[in-house]
């Protein structure tokens, strides 16, 4: 189907389910929930709101960097504050789908209530293709696939729209481009709905998603310019002997993850220059005051998987 006759049809949808109901569109910033955003906004105008979730566990400067692109495009947006929620229910796990288990129950938690707050109708999310696939393959369980792990999205109280969950993501960039969304957002490197969770082995708490996060904006900046198809960087739960100012210092481990890929359901790692790494890793070590040590993952997908949670 062409771009268009693709983006006429999803409107069509939208504007057939909400009627003239109030839909809400779950929007953290990625290419998939933008596009969502967008397409809802066609659809029905001041009848869409955006909401962003600050769960604690996005990017550098995120909610102001998004909000601000949606509200210059004229998308009611609302910010909503919750990292303490998503904190309070990640203390003390470790293991990957539990924390994965959490952070989705949190999610839709927060969603529900925000329904609820803004009397919407509906819930559009940027689902696509590759997000279920993974979860039917019991690979992982992603964030956004209520239905597929046999939960109602009515436990909730949410009635959800997705209108691009027969998309890969390339399909994805094409429709943002097509809707007049900027480069930076239709190119922009895939972020996993649970945000720096994922990048996080062992228990998640705000000092050790601070030190991922400033590790984060080092990896990002400094690859930029290889374009990858995501890159970013992970905290281990090991420790390794260091030496900072001059004392030993049995600090933390920081990988350095870029990876290649067109749908994310197979990736290789980026050939990345040597002397690049070596930059990366010096500004880790000299930014970041806990880590001591900072690694490159070569592994392919599959084995591995992109995230490593
Ligand atoms: P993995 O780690 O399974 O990731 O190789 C494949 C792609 O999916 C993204 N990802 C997620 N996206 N919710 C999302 O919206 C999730 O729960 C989630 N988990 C992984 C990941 O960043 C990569 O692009």
């Amino acid at each position: 189907m062409r771009t268009s006759a693709f983006i006429d049809k999803q409107i069509a949808m939208i504007r057939g389910k909400v009627g003239k109901g109030t839909a809400l569109c779950a929007t953290s910033g990625g290419v998939d929930s933008m596009v969502c955003a967008f397409l809802g906004y066609k659809a029905l105008g001041r009848k869409l709101i955006a909401l962003f979730i600050d769960d604690g566990l996005m990017r550098e400067k995120e909610a102001r960097t998004v909000s601000k692109i949606l509200r210059k495009h004229g998308i009611r947006t609302v910010v909503l504050y919750a990292a303490k929620d998503f904190f309070k229910a990640l203390k003390g796990k470790e293991d990957p789908e539990d924390m994965r288990k959490a952070f989705r129950d949190t999610f839709y938690k927060t969603l529900g209530k925000a329904v609820k707050k803004y009397k919407a109708d509906f819930l559009i999310q940027g689902t696509i293709a590759a997000d279920i696939k993974e979860t039917k393959g019991k690979i992982k369980s992603q964030h956004n696939v209520l239905s597929q792990i046999g939960i109602s999205p009515k436990k909730y109280g949410l009635v959800i729209i997705e209108p691009l969950v027969n998309l890969y993501k390339p399909g994805v960039r094409t429709v943002g481009k097509k809707l007049g969304l900027s480069k930076d957002i239709y190119q922009r490197m895939p972020f996993p709905g649970p945000g720096l969770a994922t990048r996080i082995v062992g228990e998640v708490t705000p000092p050790r998603v601070s030190i991922v996060r400033k590790a984060t904006t080092i990896v990002e900046k400094e690859l930029k310019r290889f374009k990858p198809f995501q890159a970013f960087a992970v905290l281990l739960n090991d420790r390794a002997t260091g030496v900072k100012k001059g004392k030993r210092a049995f600090g933390n481990i920081i990988v350095i993850r870029s990876v290649e890929s067109k749908d994310a359901l197979t990736a290789t790692p980026t050939k990345i220059p040597y002397e690049v790494l070596e930059k990366i890793q010096k500004r880790i070590v000299r930014e970041i005051p806990q880590v001591t040590k900072v690694l490159y993952d070569m592994s392919p997908k599959p084995p591995s998987t992109i995230e490593y949670i």
